[in-house]
């Protein structure tokens, strides 16, 4: 029996570097890993006793597919981060329960698939110039689209084109120069470290997170901190705060990645042990 099979998607079958790091640290702690890709049906799921969601990046392009393999992979092992806690955290609107508990979150209007809206009175109703236009279901910055006054004709085609079959969040664009968004990463509930990311850098070349690692105010690190702490059935193994600090020292949580977020394990020597350390718990 494997102890762990580590699920990422087909275009990096192999993982990428930073999840190597854990594998490496697994092994070198004695379990017994191999790597699956999430939808090749040759994969026996139920041959190991835990399946890590890792880079599965490619999920949200196909999400009812990964969801019915999330139920069956479900039911055959111990899945990390949990089921359940995975589809809480596919759909955006988990915001609305953090910004409930308290967690300052990015001001958002929702807008339900199939409704009708118009951009121009949206962004006049909340006094936004620059805005944001993005799929509730959603990684990896695909269809997010910046509004500029310039661009309203455009972005009102996308906006009708997304609600045809998604539900949609309108925020206003939050701009702070030089690094507008940090990433931190937390491990079963603990602050591990972080990296600063460029407007769209959706994909921080991994090889890059060490340039990148940076270290958040107190302030920063209490949000993030406290976004973690609301997530519902106590701290996620993993999990990565993305935050936004505007201009006046303002932090709002722009998202609390839970499901495969990329968790910049080569910023941080200790990270990879830590993470295989807590993976031993749950073993
Ligand atoms: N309200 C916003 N203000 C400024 N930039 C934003 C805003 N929302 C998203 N972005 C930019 O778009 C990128 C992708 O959006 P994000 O909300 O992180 O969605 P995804 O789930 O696709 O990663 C962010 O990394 C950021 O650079
Ligand atoms: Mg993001």
């Amino acid at each position: 029996m494997l102890d762990c099979i580590i699920a990422t998607c087909s275009s990096v079958p192999d993982l990428d570097p930073d999840d190597r790091l854990l594998l490496q640290a697994l092994r070198a702690r004695g379990f017994a890993v191999e790597t699956g890709v999430w939808n090749d049906p040759s994969v026996n799921w139920s041959a190991a006793r835990l399946c890590l969601l890792r880079s599965t990046w490619d999920y949200p392009k196909r999400f009812e597919h990964f969801s019915r393999w999330l139920d069956a992979t479900n039911r055959a092992t111990l899945v990390r981060n949990p089921a359940w806690l995975v589809r809480w955290n596919s759909h955006k609107g988990y915001l609305r329960d953090l910004a409930r508990a308290g967690i300052p979150t990015v001001p958002t209007a929702w807008i339900q698939r199939g409704c009708r809206a118009d951009l121009v009175s949206l962004l006049a109703d909340r006094g936004w110039s620059e805005a944001i236009v993005k799929p509730a279901l959603g990684a990896a910055g695909l269809n997010v689209l910046r509004v500029s006054p310039g661009s309203m004709e455009h972005a009102q085609t996308h906006l009708t084109s997304l609600l045809k079959d998604q539900d949609v969040m309108l925020q206003p664009y939050l701009e702070a120069a030089p690094h507008p968004e940090l990433s931190l990463v937390f491990i079963a509930g603990t602050y591990s470290h972080a990296v600063s990311k460029k407007a769209f850098d959706t994909k921080l070349a991994i090889g890059d997170a060490a340039a990148r690692r940076v270290a958040p105010t107190e302030r920063e690190r209490d949000v993030a901190a406290r976004a973690i702490d609301a997530v519902p059935g106590g701290p996620p193994l993993y999990g990565r705060v993305d935050i936004f600090r505007s201009g006046n020292g303002a932090v709002f949580v722009n998202e609390v990645e839970l499901i495969e977020p990329a968790l910049y394990l080569g910023a941080h020597l200790p990270a990879a042990g830590r993470l295989a350390d807590a993976i031993a718990r749950e073993l």
